[in-house]
């Protein structure tokens, strides 16, 4: 690792005095290339001494430093910094104190190590563990905290945060994904100033629509692609977050990172475990690139579901069809399905609902029987159809959610989200579950079992979501635990969709929240990817998808050819190329010139470029941000074939190309790939072998004329002769 001097991103102990004292534990959660320290001073509580590169944070401080530096903040008692945790003691009492008392790690197999150090309170019988999980080649460091007490009533957390490091530097630079419905994932960075900035959902479910639970924080200089010290963190939580970035009196930065605790307070009895969702962390001196690598290395092996397994070609018949089709229109589509070379259908909303057919948003969802007029032959009858023709087949579902109109909602109209004395207010014309209730859960388990045990030929579900909460209330839940609604119905539902994923191992699975409302670590445990968009206009495509990029993996980002924005039908593939590839059209309304791209599209993807894309190392070489102009490539981790995808957004010419990742010694023969029929490629290097070390430092024009105009280009090692 390039040696930097990052000194300045560590919490170094001036405040210690400079006597080392080995009796007080230095405990250091350490993967390859990056280290957390945590020590206890003189005081007996526990503090931060280092958060950076591994060789860096060995640091054994002496005496106890400023307060400010505590590991675990709590509010209260001499406390004044942003606290991660604040407590309401049985007896009314609310601060909170913490000390050392015990740590131990523990050897979990495959380069992971735990560590959890007991802190306790210096005078109630409550007990904070801080877990970390460290990844030692995926440099990733997870933590969460698990919170207990006993004593005599229950005590209530009104705060609770995964992870709070703290970093000293000179400045730093905040970049999150923003966005909206349609405009998801956009990266924006800034860079902070003294005081609070603070970065959250209050949606409740569907939560990340605006803002996806993840941050880049680059140290002393805004974020670069390939170096510079950045930090990137994604919270494995699917309802609302909060993650607020203090800068103190010293310019040095806390994170507070955990569950939006606003309308969340937990009231927790005693002898009782609150666990808080894991925060994820990752460090790179190789900029946001190194920084991406590392989550997906982590991603494809322990983060989403069958990280490593090849994603099926999807045709999706949502944009084509939306609800208007019957059994007849699907198994038409199967023909052309198979034709275009798509190994899945998946037939989304609209199937279900007989007294409330779902012919439109405003009926029959909690009704999931077929729907006998639209489908008379039933899902395993599809399905089969499906078979014949050489194609699996998967359904949409959103059992969490009830329209007014339908019989589940006659039957029980106590079952939904809702607030006395408030107007119901709905959203899509939908209402949801309360899955605090026992019933609910019970009813989500049976929808599930309902629609994938008869019916075995179903091989995917996309599990949709499509409202926010708006009136946070359970009917269920007593009075004064109203505010355990969010928290409660996030764990119920993780409980339904491992409940899916165990039962039904050989169902593949795609999380989706009217586009991305809920793409984190935490659902996509139970997920093989994610829905990012409804928006398929490829050239936002570019921008949606390389935001996601930054922290989820190419096998978990669907990417569908449409015909949105009316795009050339090349560029639509080579966008959808990138990522998990699909296709989202009514077959019969292609043109001649379309089928055949798409075709030769899905036939390069199984032939040549699925393992690459899904399983090799992303280099963003050219950002959509800095010019109009997009590249970026994927490497074979044995650095034997990369591709390299080049979307040219605007008029102007670009600078060259420079692939990165390859192996300098290595002779690779460049050839544009994806060709229109009989087109001749632009590519001044086409067909040309060159090493590594050339292509990396001089690169190549695009060969695009115009606007719209995409390149794939192809690098493969050619053996010495
Ligand atoms: C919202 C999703 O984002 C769409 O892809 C589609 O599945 C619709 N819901 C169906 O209602």
């Amino acid at each position: 690792m390039r040696q930097l001097s990052l000194v300045p991103i560590l919490i170094v102990f001036a405040l210690f005095p400079a006597i080392a004292q080995p009796a007080r534990p230095v405990i250091t959660i350490k993967t390859e290339h990056v280290g957390l320290t945590l020590a206890v001073g003189a005081d007996g509580r526990l503090y931060q001494a280092g958060f950076g590169p591994a060789e860096s944070s060995l640091r054994i401080p002496g005496g106890s430093p400023a307060r400010e530096v505590e590991a675990y903040p709590p509010y209260g008692n001499g406390q004044i910094t942003e606290p991660s945790l604040k407590v309401v003691h049985a007896d009314g009492n609310t601060s909170t104190d913490l000390f050392y008392v015990s740590h131990r790690a523990v050897e979990s197999g495959g380069g992971r190590v735990e560590t959890r150090i007991d802190l306790r309170d210096g005078h109630y019988p409550l007990q904070v563990t801080l877990c970390f999980r460290a990844y030692s080649s995926e440099d990733v460091i997870e933590q969460w905290v698990a919170i207990e007490h006993q004593e005599e009533k229950p005590i209530v957390l009104e705060r609770f945060g995964s992870s709070s490091p703290v970093f000293q530097a000179s400045g730093y630079w905040l970049t999150q994904l923003e966005g909206n419905y349609m405009r998801e994932a956009h990266l924006v960075e800034e860079r902070l100033t003294p005081g609070i900035k603070v970065l959250d959902s209050k949606l409740g479910i569907r939560a990340h629509q605006m803002r996806n639970p993840s941050f880049i924080l680059a140290i002393d200089e805004p974020a670069r692609e390939e170096s510079g010290a950045v930090f990137g963190a994604s919270l494995a939580w699917s309802g609302s977050f909060q993650f607020a970035f203090d800068v103190d009196w010293n310019n040095r930065l806390r994170a507070v990172c955990g569950i939006n605790p606003l309308g969340s307070s937990y009231r927790l009895d005693p002898r009782t475990v609150f666990r808080t969702p894991s925060m994820l962390w990752t460090f790179s001196p190789q900029g946001k690139g190194g920084m991406t690598r590392n989550f997906h290395r982590w991603a494809r092996k322990y983060g989403i579901r069958d990280g490593s397994a090849p994603r099926p070609i999807l045709l999706n018949n949502w944009e084509a069809t939306h609800f208007d089709f019957d059994e007849t229109k699907i198994v038409s589509l199967f023909d052309g399905a198979r034709d275009l070379g798509v190994e899945l259908f998946l037939l989304d909303d609209g199937w279900f609902g007989n007294k409330h057919p779902r012919n439109n948003d405003r009926a029959g969802l909690g009704d999931w029987q077929v729907n006998e007029k639209k489908l008379p032959h039933g899902l395993s009858h599809l399905a089969a159809e499906a078979q014949k023709r050489g194609v699996n087949f998967g359904i949409w579902i959103e059992p969490e959610m009830v329209n007014p109109a339908s019989e589940l909602y006659e039957k029980h109209p106590d079952w939904v989200i809702t607030q006395a004395h408030r107007e119901p207010l709905y959203g899509r014309n939908q209402m949801i579950l309360d899955l605090t209730r026992p019933e609910v859960q019970a009813h989500v388990r049976k929808v599930i079992d309902d629609t994938f045990g008869p019916n075995p030929g179903i091989r995917y579900t996309k599990w949709d979501c499509n409202r926010y909460v708006t009136q946070p209330g359970s009917s269920y839940l007593p009075p004064e635990r109203q505010e355990h609604l969010l928290v409660d119905y996030q764990l119920a539902l993780y409980d339904a969709m491992k409940y899916m994923a165990d039962r039904y191992p050989g169902v593949m699975a795609m999380v989706c929240a009217g586009g991305s409302g809920r793409v984190d670590y935490g659902a996509l445990r139970y997920f093989h990817g994610f829905w990012p968009s409804d928006n398929t206009d490829p050239v936002q495509r570019v921008f949606i998808q390389w935001g996601f990029s930054h922290f989820f993996p190419a096998p978990a980002i669907s990417a569908h050819v449409t015909d949105m924005g009316r795009r050339p039908a090349k560029f639509a593939v080579d966008v959808a190329l990138s990522g998990a590839f699909g296709i989202d059209r009514d077959v019969s309304k292609m043109s001649a010139e379309e089928r055949k791209t798409v075709i030769a599209g899905a036939r390069l993807y199984k032939e040549r470029l699925r393992p690459l894309v899904l399983g090799g190392d992303l280099y963003r070489l050219q950002s959509p941000y800095d010019r109009p102009q997009a590249a970026l490539s994927y490497v074979s981790p044995d650095r034997t074939r990369a591709v390299v995808f080049i979307y040219r957004l605007g008029e102007e010419a670009f600078p060259a190309i420079k692939p990165r990742g390859l192996d300098a010694a290595k002779k690779y023969r460049v050839r544009e790939i994806n060709l229109p029929e009989g087109a001749r490629s632009r590519l001044s290097i086409n067909d040309q072998v060159l090493d590594g070390a050339t292509l990396m430092e001089n690169g190549f024009s695009a060969p695009l004329r115009r606007a719209v105009e995409s390149a794939v280009i192809e690098l493969t090692e050619e053996e010495a002769q």
